[in-house]
């Protein structure tokens, strides 16, 4: 059990990867915060990952877009658990997105969209650092997507950003033994691409993807608990493509 008596703070928690990546991380001994803005399905997904994993799930509803929110989640989960070893950046507007260009999206749509994409991850790892610093130190992973090599449309830049955020947190966190690294997902077969890609997922794996088929959220685990491990203790800094060779870098 690799995160026997660790905290994990998982964002995003209530569907999808996140629940795959708290669910995982409980699997290998964490108490996990099930964090996410949907109150009604974070609440039953904590309910189910309690069922098998008592006394160490614990949902908190988070806006990650809002610094006192954040703050909040982090303040309840010390309370609940007595402190924070790692997180997981993983909320974003994805499933129910809007579609448009840079030079004509709604501002409004757009800063609201960065907000919770973009500055989220760096709004709940300000709410968390001093929590690792005061146990001597922790892991981040933050979401980013493969849409971040592929195309800048907003979606795709936010992306970007975060694999800015996720080397420049690195270095600034570094000194205190936290680590900071992040995975970039392929098309992944969760509710929220069957809204956003519908027909279109198929097509995207037969032209671009080396392994045939749409990844699962359980693709993503277990990059996500190596990169949370001390298995990765000189790791840092890093984008790990987890895409079915989507993406080829060289
Ligand atoms: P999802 O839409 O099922 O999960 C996102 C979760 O974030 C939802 O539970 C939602 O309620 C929550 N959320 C949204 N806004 C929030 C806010 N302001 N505060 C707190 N929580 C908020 O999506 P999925 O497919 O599970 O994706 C999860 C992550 O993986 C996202 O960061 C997405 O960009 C990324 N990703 C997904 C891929 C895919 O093909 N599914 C591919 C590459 C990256």
């Amino acid at each position: 059990m690799r995160f026997d008596g660790k905290v994990a703070i998982v964002t995003g928690a209530a569907q999808g990867i996140g629940a795959a990546y708290a669910e995982g991380l409980l699997r290998e001994g964490a108490s996990v915060v099930v964090a996410d803005l949907n109150a009604e399905v974070g609440q039953e997904t904590a309910d189910k990952l309690a069922a098998e994993h008592e006394g160490r799930v614990a949902f908190v509803q988070v806006d990650v877009a809002s610094q006192e929110s954040t703050l909040a989640m982090a303040a309840a989960c010390v309370e609940r658990f007595g402190g924070i070893d790692l997180l997981v950046n993983n909320a974003a507007i994805y499933g129910a997105m809007e579609f448009d260009l840079l030079v004509t999206v709604d501002w409004d749509y757009y800063e609201k969209f960065m907000a919770v994409n973009l500055n989220g991850a760096l709004l709940c790892t300000r709410a968390v650092f001093g929590h690792m610093q005061a146990r001597g130190g922790g892991a981040i992973v933050n979401q980013s997507s493969t849409a971040a090599w592929l195309y800048s449309g907003f979606y795709g830049l936010a992306k970007v950003g975060i694999n800015g955020l996720t080397q420049q947190l690195a270095h600034e966190l570094g000194g205190m033994g936290i680590r900071v690294n992040a995975i970039a997902p392929g098309p992944t077969d969760t509710e929220a691409t069957r809204v956003q890609a519908g027909d279109a997922a198929a097509q995207i794996v037969k032209q671009s993807l080396a392994i045939k088929r749409m990844g699962q959220p359980e693709d993503m685990v277990g990059a996500c608990l190596y990169l949370l491990s001390d298995e990765a203790s000189w790791v840092t800094a890093q984008v790990l493509a987890v895409d079915g060779g989507q993406v080829f870098r060289s």
